[in-house]
């Protein structure tokens, strides 16, 4: 199809039609000029085609698909391949079921670990998150299959979410927020990006010029089309002014009518609905044009393929010599989630799983198991009955295996948590059978955070997060040894909630949600505060060792437009193949900006035979040493020294180098009768031209300090007379100078310099 010259045949009505979906899922046809409908489907980890048309909250059942491990989980497995993968196995399925667009992946930051929606997310970094994301968009869209990377922006919490606005300063949003979807839309180029509910600053995402368009298309060149969550859209005119192309659902014809209305009576620029009219076509162009009709699916490799993956996600957060367990020992399996895992989250990505396979199915021949409930998950009662039985089964086996976790209602899309413990019934259950067997291992099944008051009691804790239909067998495969765990946390699981930088804001007050940490999210924050955390960031064991060594930096001077290349080798010591997940942070030495620590900036995941050394390579450019400067409104290097961190986790540095980076541009500066000494004298430039006024201010501190040894010796120290000039800004003179000199002519020498040096 020719969509310029289509666009020459719509009348206004079909233009302003199809800016809004047909129905819950569809893009509206057009049959007369051959525009066809096509569908949108969740997302992000698993295809949810719905035939009803009136639910997008995963009421009800969908087509059978695959359930991949969520994002939560998918993130610790910090590989690039393995999500590009997944990507393409969901883009197969989505072929087969002629969806054009899946709704995903989901990239918002994890801001606190109550978010209801944190298992559909990535990381508390936005390095890993874009990392991460553009390789999910690339997977699928290798199919030739859309993807509407969302929730954009700023949705970090599912309390009002479709009316909260986040209050976000502009360097936070820029290094945090933005940041997790940039590289994304920059590399990935997705076909769809899928605008949030709550509002940024005062504006409703939706309506938000700034971000659906400056940004997001002036900054970062995406060239698809915008598309608004499920029911965000306020004001319609609004908001296709500001770049949201497509309505979904619809609104039953309400503000296609108002579209029209506006532009018959000349508020409304009808380039405006051509423009957005023009971005729809162009991606149902895109996916009509490369439709594969006879597009076919294995969902038993697809399982497979799910159950390989979620292998590489589980993180092993503790072991004390336990696991992995010998094969054909007597094993107790015990807790709900042994037997019904929760592989999933609850909402609009929820999956009608084809198949679910257990721990319990699958361990079955490689043990002796022996099995016991402990806790029911659909209420948290502590019954004496289960707890009994689950303590004589643990007592009677070698090792107690406990899965536990959070069941469905703890964390789902619509509302965030309270609080961030388990049940009691399952903490109690675990504190049991650990004093009745020494042998106990705990496995997780959560989408974020808990608080894990047995974590001394047990030897063994396994992460596996909501991994997925096949996360039985890939429980079972890590347990047993046949694959070595190999994740690493995505975020920072901390001792209590109380810890989490956001804790006092979080949820904010009526429809305002300040995030006043600012950058300091996650391990941005305890890093800095020297916190202790129950788990870092980064953070994950391994069957096997490694060592690190020969970290060499390409040079040990660069300006902020040379590219810096590190490598490192690491070598397998232990007795097992296994992958290693190498971490580079970057962190600014004696910065003169309230900046965090060390960022990630770097991170390779890769597979060493025992005994094996690989080389690992890093580029850094510019953007790895900057901080997004709100005076030039830019990304900024500061000239200096930085740290270059090689690490196994956020607080397991091995190596560290150090490199001087110089900035190729000064940022602007202009004198004022307010600027401080202090800084004065750091520009020796400007130090030449107000050498009268310097004078001044030294012979007034001289007269000071004399005073200063005949009467009071305490009074008055050096370092205060030092900061007293410091500090003191040039207007000063006139109080401190003696009356040598008036305002006027300070102000004069201000101009003469600033025309002089800096406004040229
Ligand atoms: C969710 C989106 C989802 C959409 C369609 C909304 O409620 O926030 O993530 O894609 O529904 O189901």
């Amino acid at each position: 199809m020719n969509v310029k010259e289509i666009i020459l045949e719509m009348t206004l009505e079909e233009k302003a039609g199809l800016c809004s979906g047909s129905d819950f899922w569809h893009t509206k046809a057009i049959e007369r000029l051959g525009v066809p409908e096509v569908m949108l489907s969740d997302g992000p980890h698993g295809l949810r085609k719905q035939d009803q048309s009136q639910d997008n909250l995963g009421i009800n059942d969908s087509i059978k698909a695959i359930c991949f491990p969520a994002a939560c989980a998918i993130a610790a497995s910090f590989d690039r391949e393995l999500i590009y993968d997944m990507g393409k196995a969901l883009g197969e399925e989505c072929q087969h079921e002629n969806v054009s667009t899946i709704l995903g992946p989901a990239v918002n930051i994890k801001r606190s670990p109550l978010c209801g929606r944190n298992f559909e997310y990535f990381s508390e970094d936005p390095y890993l998150a874009t990392e991460m994301a553009t390789n999910h968009i690339k997977g699928v869209q290798s199919e030739n299959v859309g993807t509407s990377m969302k929730h954009f922006l700023a949705n970090n919490q599912e309390h009002r979410r479709m009316s909260a606005s986040s209050e976000i300063d502009e360097r936070t949003l820029r290094e945090i927020y933005l940041a997790a979807f940039e590289g994304a839309v920059k590399n990935a180029k997705p076909w769809t990006i899928m605008c949030s509910y709550n509002g940024i600053n005062g504006t409703l995402a939706s309506e938000n010029k700034k971000y659906l368009t400056d940004i997001l298309r002036g900054e970062w060149g995406f060239e698809g089309y915008v598309m608004s969550d499920w029911g965000a859209v306020n004001d319609r005119v609004k908001g296709l002014e500001a770049g949201l192309d497509l309505e979904m659902p619809g609104s039953n014809g309400v503000n296609d009518n108002r579209i029209v209305q506006a532009v018959k009576e000349g508020r409304l620029d009808e380039k405006i609905v051509d423009q957005a009219v023009e971005r729809i076509l162009n991606i149902i162009n895109r996916y009509t044009k490369n439709r594969k009709e006879d597009a076919e699916w294995d969902m038993e490799a697809h399982h497979d393929l799910a159950r390989k993956i979620e292998g590489e996600c589980m993180v092993l957060l503790k072991n004390e010599g336990i696991l992995p367990l010998k094969k054909g020992g007597k094993i107790a399996l015990i807790g709900k989630f042994a037997g019904s895992p929760r592989y999933q989250g609850g909402g609009s990505s929820h999956v009608n799983s084809f198949k679910i396979v257990s721990a319990l199915t699958a361990a079955e021949g490689i043990a002796d198991i022996i099995y016991a409930q402990g806790y029911e998950d659909n209420q948290d009662i502590i019954n004496e009955e289960m707890l009994n039985r689950a303590c004589d089964v643990a007592k009677n086996a070698e090792v107690a295996v406990v899965f536990a976790g959070l069941p469905d209602s703890f964390e789902s899309e619509g509302y965030d948590r309270i609080h961030m413990s388990m049940p009691n019934c399952q903490n109690e259950l675990i504190k049991r059978i650990a004093k009745v067997q020494p042998n106990t291992v705990v496995v997780l099944h959560n989408g974020s955070p808990i608080e894990m008051p047995w974590a001394d009691d047990v030897k063994g804790i396994l992460e596996a997060y909501l991994g997925g239909q096949a996360v039985g067998e890939a429980c079972v495969d890590v347990l047993f040894g046949d694959v070595n765990p190999s994740g690493k946390l995505p975020e920072t699981f901390p001792r209590k909630l109380q810890d989490n930088p956001s804790y006092l804001y979080y949820g904010g007050e009526g429809d305002k949600s300040e995030y006043r940490e600012g950058v300091f999210v996650g391990y941005r924050y305890y890093d800095k505060k020297d916190m202790d955390v129950l788990f870092p960031f980064g953070y994950g064991l391994s069957y096997t060792t490694f060592d690190y060594s020969n970290l060499k930096l390409s040079s040990k001077e660069m300006k902020d437009s040379d590219i810096l290349t590190v490598t490192v080798d690491i070598t397998n010591t232990g007795d097992k193949e296994g992958k290693e997940i190498v971490q580079l942070y970057v962190g600014a030495k004696d910065s003169n900006i309230i900046r965090p620590l060390k960022e990630l900036r770097g991170f390779e995941k890769i597979s060493l035979n025992k005994g094996e050394t690989k080389n690992v390579t890093f580029s850094l450019s510019k953007r790895a040493f900057s901080y997004y400067n709100t005076q030039i409104h830019d990304w900024y290097v500061e000239t200096g020294d930085y740290q270059i961190l090689i690490g196994k986790s956020s607080r397991d540095i091995i190596l560290k180098d150090t490199i001087h980076v110089e900035a190729l541009k000064k940022l602007p500066f202009k004198l004022t009768v307010n600027t401080t000494f202090g800084d004065l004298l750091e520009r020796p430039e400007a130090v030449e031209e107000l050498k009268s006024l310097i004078d001044i201010v030294k012979v007034s501190m001289e007269d000071m300090t004399k005073g200063k040894d005949e009467e009071n010796s305490d009074a008055i120290s050096d370092d205060m007379g030092n900061a007293m000039l410091k500090y003191m800004p040039i207007r000063g003179i006139l109080s401190f100078g003696g009356g040598s000199i008036t305002y006027d002519e300070i102000t004069q020498i201000v101009d003469d310099t600033n025309k002089k040096l800096y406004e040229k």
